[in-house]
């Protein structure tokens, strides 16, 4: 028997009766499933949990696939991306400095994932927060006007390689910004130096992909806006100068202050979230403060 207690006033839920080191009974899976379609983003915390156990609690919400980048997959289980700020013999150990705009993953592809499970291995005292926004309601709160210029409309979604763009939490002082901007500087010169690379090759082919800019959820049917607000760079059929700016208002009523649920990480935390149905962003861990996590991303099918 599980149970689910809410998180904020419009999305996510702390799921208590589940232990990840031991596989999950069938008739839980399926409760488990619809807290994860109704909650959107569902937490289960301080899980002592090694990767094979992850992997095996990740299938119960669908396929995995890995990331399409292998360079920061863990090499004993490469189904795993890792994101982290850690260096070993002067090497990242994951991708840094990932997701801090705000997104849903890889919108990017034709099929974009349906789910995302995050492992929090390391996990600072400060920092490193996720925050997430429920697109329906971000849907629900625009005006009639706004809701009839986008409806069967299609965004641009475009994969960059910018490594460090910070545009998902509000709340930095003058202090943090200056501090986030010192280390952009230096992710940027050690991407700018990597362009060679085979990563950096092959993220710069991805084609462009359309995506309706109102979603339909696959399980729940809910409309949602669905964005990502470094990589959707414009609308199919309207001038840029009309449509950046309207992707721009849209995210950022989408993403108003009081409607986020931002999330402290505390050791061995598992969160599963709905990229369907909520949009997040990473934010900064000081660079001196170790943060570790393991990713696994679930195969989605293609947006309508
Ligand atoms: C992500 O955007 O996938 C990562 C979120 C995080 O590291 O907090």
């Amino acid at each position: 028997m599980l149970t689910a207690e809410p998180l904020s006033r419009v999305l996510g839920a702390e799921i208590k009766g589940l232990d990840l080191s031991s596989p999950i009974a069938d008739a839980d899976r399926e409760e488990l499933l619809t807290l994860f379609w109704q909650h959107k983003v569902i937490v289960i915390r301080g899980q002592d949990v090694a990767p094979d156990g992850f992997i095996r609690f990740a299938e119960a919400f669908g396929t995995i696939e890995p990331f399409f980048i292998s360079a920061y997959n863990l090499p004993t289980h490469p189904q795993i991306y890792v994101l982290s700020n850690v260096r070993q013999d002067g090497k990242p150990i994951g991708r840094d400095g990932a997701g801090t705009h705000w997104h849903s993953d890889s919108t990017f592809t034709e099929k974009p994932s349906s789910a995302t499970l995050l492992h929090g291995v390391t996990v600072p005292d400060r920092g490193g927060d996720t925050l997430f926004v429920n697109t329906a309601d971000a849907y629900d709160r625009l005006d009639d006007e706004t809701k009839a210029r986008i409806q069967g409309r299609r965004a641009i979604h475009r994969y960059q390689r910018k490594e460090f763009v910070y545009s998902g939490d509000r709340t930095i002082d003058d202090a943090e910004r200056t501090e986030i901007e010192r280390v952009k500087a230096l992710r940027m010169a050690e991407a700018a130096a990597d362009a060679a690379s085979p990563t950096a090759q092959r993220s710069n082919q991805e084609p462009d992909r359309l995506h309706p800019i109102v979603r339909t959820h696959p399980v729940t049917g809910s409309k949602g806006l669905y964005l990502n607000d470094e990589m959707t760079v414009g609308i199919e059929g309207i001038p840029d100068e009309e449509a950046v700016p309207l992707l721009r208002r849209l995210c950022e009523v989408a993403t108003a202050p009081d409607t986020v649920l931002r999330y402290k990480w505390r050791q061995g935390d598992v969160v599963v979230w709905d990229n369907a149905a909520v949009i997040h962003s990473a934010t900064f861990t000081p660079p001196d403060l170790p943060r570790v996590m393991h990713r696994l991303t679930i195969a989605g099918t293609v947006p309508f």
